[in-house]
């Protein structure tokens, strides 16, 4: 079993969970659908929905409510990053030009906002209350995420709890709570629950400390999106906390944060002193020590082959390249 084997496994049902997504897209005001299309079309890993069906899988809930929800979530996904896109001056997301590029900022920051609440309202339609309060928390908590960020910009003294504290709002909170939704679905107990919800937050947090990983070494055109864009926005993120940490050229590495416009000049300069003081392998381990919180969660649930499934996917996150 491999990544590409599990996707392939889930293959018919995620098409359906697009189909809800585009759905979701629906309006008369047509330019909504019309970007819709372009967003939907333009690929995505599909990793949340992915997390949340195979939750499902493991807790043995079959119903079509899966789909529905793997769908809102995917919404609440792509809301976040049409945001995140307009606050980040992005030109390219998933190797195509950003939604904002094309469209410009205010069409973009309606669209999220609309998506934002009709995937919540199509959330509350599934009568649930703790599904709607997992999703309703983890959409505001992504927005504080991303503020918190926001408030600790070009500060180089950010601590790496502070940094946790940011990914685990903007990112891992909806990737526990695609974990958290199948555990209600499935009528978890309790314990069973916050074991589902522990594994999801872990593995949130290892995957966008991947991503900020990746910002500094992956392939451009592979990635698809530009590389050395935290470093050029002041983000702070785990690469540099532990270059900060360790080197003796401290002083000259923060008054390129503090002050530089950042040139590609230093950004190369950065990026060899990572090199130097090992600050990619030693983040990768950090990371590996989240995965491994996250598989120990699981370990509440008899072995299944639903449970390898999430493993693999836990164990893919550190092997990713885009
Ligand atoms: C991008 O998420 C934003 C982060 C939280 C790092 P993904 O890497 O899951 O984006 P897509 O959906 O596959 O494009
Ligand atoms: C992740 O933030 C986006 C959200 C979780 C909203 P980033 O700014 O790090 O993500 P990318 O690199 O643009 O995908
Ligand atoms: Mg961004
Ligand atoms: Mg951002």
């Amino acid at each position: 079993m491999n990544f590409q084997d599990i996707f392939r496994q889930y293959e018919d049902e995620l098409k359906m969970v697009e189909r809800e997504l585009l759905n979701i897209f629906q309006s008369e005001a047509s330019l909504i659908p019309t970007i819709g299309a372009y967003i939907v079309n333009s690929g995505g890993k599909r990793l949340r929905p992915l997390f949340l069906l195979l939750s499902a899988d493991l807790v043995g809930y079959r119903g079509y409510k899966r789909v529905i929800l793997a769908a809102v979530i995917e919404a609440l996904h792509t809301a976040s990053l049409l945001h995140d896109d307009v606050v980040d001056e992005a030109e390219l997301r998933r190797g195509k030009a950003s939604a904002n590029k094309i469209w410009g900022n205010q069409v973009t920051v309606l669209l999220g906002d609309y998506l934002y609440a009709k995937a919540l309202h199509i959330s509350v339609q599934q009568e649930s209350l703790p599904i709607m309060e997992a999703l309703s928390q983890a959409t505001s908590q992504m927005a504080e995420g991303e503020i918190l960020q926001l408030m600790k910009a070009g500060d180089p003294s950010i601590t790496f709890d502070e940094y946790l504290k940011i990914i685990t709002g903007k990112t891992a909170g909806l990737i526990r709570t695609a974990c958290r939704v199948a555990g209600i679905l499935g009528k978890l107990s309790q314990e069973k629950l916050q074991a589902l919800t522990e594994f999801g937050n872990n593995i949130g947090i290892a995957f966008q400390m991947v991503d900020d990983i990746l910002d500094y070494i992956a392939d451009e055109a592979e990635l698809g999106k530009k590389l050395g864009k935290d470093l050029m926005e002041g983000k702070i993120t785990l690469p540099l906390i532990e270059l900060i940490k360790k080197a003796q050229e401290k002083e000259e590495i923060i008054s390129i944060i503090k002050y530089d416009n950042l040139s590609e000049k230093n950004l190369s300069k950065i990026l060899n002193y990572l090199r130097q003081y090992n600050c990619i392998d030693s983040s990768m381990k950090i990371v590996k020590q989240y995965i491994d919180k996250a598989k120990k969660a699981l370990q509440v649930f008899p072995d299944s082959e639903a449970r390898e499934r999430l493993f693999y996917i836990a164990d893919y996150i550190t092997l990713r390249s885009n």
